[in-house]
């Protein structure tokens, strides 16, 4: 096999920028810093040379698992771009949302002496020793999708800024509370797997919104990112708070499929001028035909489509360009009634933005993931 030594790794300032999301063009963002990798190789360097000559690049990738539809989209889109028609050789891992799996996965591809690994991480810690050793063994580590937070040993980030879906799920109901007259917000919380960034993110943002409006959250527990987690979690609230919740925050469109099943077995009725004002994050295609219907008031979308991104990563590093340490995917936020047109709020950078409210419609259902 082919050895490929990505080396000289510096860390610099740069700005980037891209266009994604929702099944349009291109999807991406911003970029803050970057890596600048000087690749070299044994042999040749281009993947254009490897794939014709049959040499091709191996990547392992080690995903969370399969517990939503998002994931399912994350898998579909990772493996088409790292495919053997397009010069990769992937290796795919799926943790099934067990850390120790995930860790026990890179280290085999250390083993196996991959050329790339990609990673989608559990959870935002414990990872700079792993990531210590794939350093060592001199092979470059992408990260995709959840932030890995207690170390930059790798080459470079892909996913989406989750505290900014939390400040818009807050800043959204805000207004929306305001427009339709209610005053008392009563919130229930379902939680995506706890010490993931994508749950941290949701949970601190749209908690930030809720101090200082002086809302009440009753209860937020963790529903795993599951359907049935939504369910299960949504039983006990639906006993333990019956007549005293208004909102009810599912952390993914799958815990909101869960969740409307555990409300509608208990009587609750929810979505536009319902008992329950029910939000959600992912924006996946039945996610979306729920707003369409008006069964969820608003979703705030999570883009997956990644795939793309990273094996430009790794094309970009075969030709020794310098990376982008993090790339922002675009998100639009999508309601079910045309009452408020945008939202505007400070995000996690500091800066104030205005961003669209985007009515769903069935095209917009069905051109989602
Ligand atoms: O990390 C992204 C989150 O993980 C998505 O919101 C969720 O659906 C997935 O399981």
């Amino acid at each position: 096999m082919k050895k490929r030594i990505v080396a000289g790794m510096l860390v610099s300032l740069m700005a980037a920028s891209m266009v994604a999301c929702g099944g349009a063009s291109d999807t991406a963002s911003t970029d803050t810093t970057s890596d600048t990798a000087a690749a070299e190789t044994t042999e040749d360097a281009g993947s254009d040379d490897a794939a014709a000559s049959g040499d091709l690049i191996t990547v392992g990738f080690a995903q969370v698992g399969h517990e939503s539809d998002w994931r399912t989209a994350s898998t579909n889109s990772v493996q088409a771009a790292f495919s053997e028609e397009n010069g990769y050789d992937l290796q795919f891992v799926d943790c099934d949302n067990d850390s120790a799996t995930q860790i026990e996965a890179v280290r085999q591809f250390i083993q196996d002496d991959v050329d790339y690994i990609v990673i989608d991480p559990i959870v935002s810690t414990g990872w700079d020793t792993v990531l210590t050793e794939c350093e060592d063994a001199g092979i470059p580590v992408i990260v995709i999708d959840r932030t890995i937070d207690d170390s930059d040993k790798y080459v470079s980030w892909v996913g989406s800024e989750f505290m900014n879906e939390g400040l818009a799920a807050g800043t959204w109901l805000k207004d929306y509370a305001a427009a339709k007259g209610i005053s008392d917000l009563n919130i229930l919380v379902i939680e995506g797997s706890n010490g993931s960034s994508a749950q941290i993110g949701r949970t601190d943002g749209f908690k930030k919104i809720a101090d200082a409006e002086g809302w009440t959250i009753l209860d937020s527990q963790d529903g795993d990112f599951t359907q049935d987690g939504g369910q299960q979690v949504m039983e006990s609230y639906c006993k333990s708070y019956e007549g005293k919740f208004n909102v009810v925050v599912c952390q993914n469109d799958n815990e909101a499929f869960g969740a409307m099943d555990a409300m509608k077995a208990a009587g609750v009725s929810y979505g536009v001028d319902k008992d329950v004002i029910l939000i959600s994050f992912d924006a996946c295609k039945a996610g979306l035909e729920y707003v369409e219907s008006g069964d969820i008031n608003a979703d705030f979308m999570c883009y997956p489509l990644q795939g793309e991104y990273c094996a430009d990563i790794v094309q970009q590093l075969e030709s020794g360009a310098t990376v982008a340490k993090q790339t922002f995917m675009t998100e639009p936020w999508y309601v079910a009634e045309d009452i408020l047109s945008s939202i505007t709020y400070t995000n996690n950078a500091g800066e104030e933005v205005t961003e669209d409210l985007v009515v769903v419609t069935d095209a917009a259902s069905q051109a989602s993931y």
